[in-house]
């Protein structure tokens, strides 16, 4: 893990002991950080974490990893594609921490091991004229057992430890996914649609044709998991054998 000994050189580091939401750090202090992009504000607890949906993101201290990126990108990018990028990073990271493989994304950016979520990841775009400020900020489940989750995430969330036994420090896993994640970022700028595209679908391929519910506000839809379309939309089969394509809502996997 030598090369990710410490954070990359280019980006700014923000660490605060105790945050709302790091994403919403990033959002009101934006002006702060103008001229000093790329930054990671990343928080030992969060007292209002946000997941997508306007769900909560339970965020106690020393359990996981609350970080937010912060940086620009030309509106040229493509955009549905960040999510995904987003996730490939997160599986990358965790694989080269933990030294284990099986994590799955499932779309459009969920981390999931053994059919259980332990990582969130919630992206707030904000377009200006000829740029887009990203914010990217990542919930990852670290040291937490299973007790420790409260009621219905019980059943549905996961952490390192419970799959590996082990503690984990933070800081560690901050600086590696710093690493990959501005990877991953280089190639979104460089127009490597393709090559994210492609790494997504290798890790949904575990969803491929079984049975899901997309929900989108009011919109509740249930069909089978197609894949990645080439724009990073998600491919639902309907019974019909037709088929849709979504860019922006959540998919649950049906038992
Ligand atoms: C989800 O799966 O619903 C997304 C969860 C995202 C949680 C992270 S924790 C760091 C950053 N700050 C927030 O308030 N949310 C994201």
């Amino acid at each position: 893990m030598k090369k990710y000994n410490e954070y990359p050189g280019f980006l700014k580091v923000e660490k605060l002991a105790t945050c709302g939401s790091t994403n919403d750090y990033l959002r009101k202090n934006y002006h702060q950080y103008e001229g000093d992009f790329p930054v990671i504000v990343t928080a030992s607890r969060q007292s209002a974490g946000r997941g997508r949906s306007g769900r909560t993101w339970d965020s106690p201290a020393g359990m996981g990893l609350y970080s937010s990126f912060g940086f620009i990108l030309p509106v040229s990018v493509r955009l549905n594609l960040l999510p995904l990028a987003a996730g490939i990073s997160v599986i990358e990271a965790l694989e080269e921490i933990s030294g284990i493989r099986g994590f799955g994304l499932k779309w459009p950016n969920d981390i999931l091991y053994d059919g259980r979520k332990i990582c969130g990841i919630l992206v707030d775009n904000m377009v200006q004229k000829e740029s887009v400020f990203c914010i990217t900020g990542a919930g990852i489940n670290l040291n937490r057992q299973r007790v420790d989750f409260p009621g219905e995430l019980r059943e549905r969330a996961t952490s390192l430890k419970i799959i590996t036994g082990k503690t984990y420090e933070i800081e560690p896993l901050n600086k590696v996914l710093s690493h990959i994640f501005f990877s991953w970022i280089k190639k979104l700028e460089r127009g490597g649609d393709k090559e994210i595209v492609g790494e997504a679908r290798r890790l949904s391929e575990f969803l491929k044709d079984k049975s899901i519910t997309f929900h989108r506000g009011d919109r509740i839809e249930t069909g089978v998991f197609k894949g990645i379309n080439h724009d990073g939309g998600l491919l639902l089969g309907g019974h019909e054998g037709d088929k849709k394509i979504y860019y922006n809502g959540e998919v649950e996997i049906n038992e």
